[in-house]
């Protein structure tokens, strides 16, 4: 018997990210609602079991396993009420929008929705994010399992077991990403203020971030472990480390930023 497809309602960056997982893991046929699809998307669609629509009242698939929502929350805010009659088929409704609440979807596609959501970040375009997941009561260990094995098309997968931690993901690592490049411009700039030519700085400052987060990634040691391992006492790590590490350095700095992203979550959270 063919397998019921999973709706994918827009293929942007993400969506087109999670596409490009669901075909490599053999997670076909999808359908996916894109009203300018991209010529690459285009070219993906032609080659596996993909149906590009441009609207969801042209989805004519009588039952979906899945419909994932990767639309910017500000459309979703008026395309959710389309939705109504695929969420009352009883099909898992997984959303990745930021800011919208499982209660505002249920509002819109009916109390009975199978409602899942969940936040990546950007790594997650090359297979290489995080995504936290959250599910309410009601939802089937089946569909969680489902979500779950859709999610991982962009990388690791992390479940939070109440709503309101999906806010302070958001301030760790959807956002997260931002703080590492920003680290990277800053830490360019101190090159170059040290006397380093600009483009050297730059180039320093990239490979340092991304070799450190590589070799982070390869070994199962602490941070705090490899971090102590590269600093020797009274050496040139632990002069800079004296400045960050200080009462107001970059800890004192970070709670504060991730405190401001949590709160600007919530409250987006409450405009939804
Ligand atoms: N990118 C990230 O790192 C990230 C991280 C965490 C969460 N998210 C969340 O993921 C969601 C999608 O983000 P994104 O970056 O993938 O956005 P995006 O690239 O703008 O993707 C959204 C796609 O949906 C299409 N679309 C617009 N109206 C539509 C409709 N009525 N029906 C179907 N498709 C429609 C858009 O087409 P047009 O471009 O033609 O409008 C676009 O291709 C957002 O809620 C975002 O908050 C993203």
């Amino acid at each position: 018997m063919a397998k019921d497809p999973i709706l994918l309602i827009g293929a942007g960056r993400m969506g087109g990210a999670l596409l490009k997982g669901w075909i490599a893991k053999g997670l076909t046929p999808v359908i996916a609602v894109e009203p300018k699809p991209s010529a690459a998307l285009l070219k993906i669609a032609r080659k596996a079991r993909v149906l590009i629509v441009p609207t969801i009242e042209d989805v004519k698939a009588k039952r979906v396993r899945a419909c994932v929502i990767a639309l910017k929350p500000q459309i979703l805010k008026t395309e959710a009420v389309r939705l109504k009659a695929i969420a009352a088929s009883g099909a898992l409704m997984l959303s990745i929008a930021a800011g919208t609440t499982i209660a505002f979807l249920k509002q819109s596609c009916g109390a009975r929705a199978k409602v899942v959501r969940a936040m990546p970040n950007t790594p997650g375009s090359i297979g290489r994010g995080i995504t936290a997941i959250y599910a309410p009561k009601g939802v089937a260990p089946a569909q969680k399992a489902l979500a779950e094995s859709l999610l991982s098309a962009l990388g690791a997968t992390v479940w939070v077991k109440q709503e309101s931690q999906i806010d302070s993901v958001t301030a760790v690592s959807g956002s997260g990403p931002a703080y590492v490049f920003l680290m990277v411009e800053a830490l360019a700039d101190a090159g170059e203020a040290e006397g380093l030519p600009r483009k050297v700085a730059e180039q320093l400052a990239r490979a340092t971030i991304t070799g450190a987060g590589a070799l982070l990634d390869a070994e199962m040691t602490e941070p705090a472990v490899l971090r102590q391992n590269v600093t020797s006492p009274g050496g040139t790590t632990q002069a800079a480390l004296n400045v960050l590490m200080a009462e107001d350095g970059l800890a004192a700095l970070m709670r504060r930023a991730v405190d401001a992203a949590n709160r600007r979550a919530e409250e987006l959270g409450r405009l939804s």
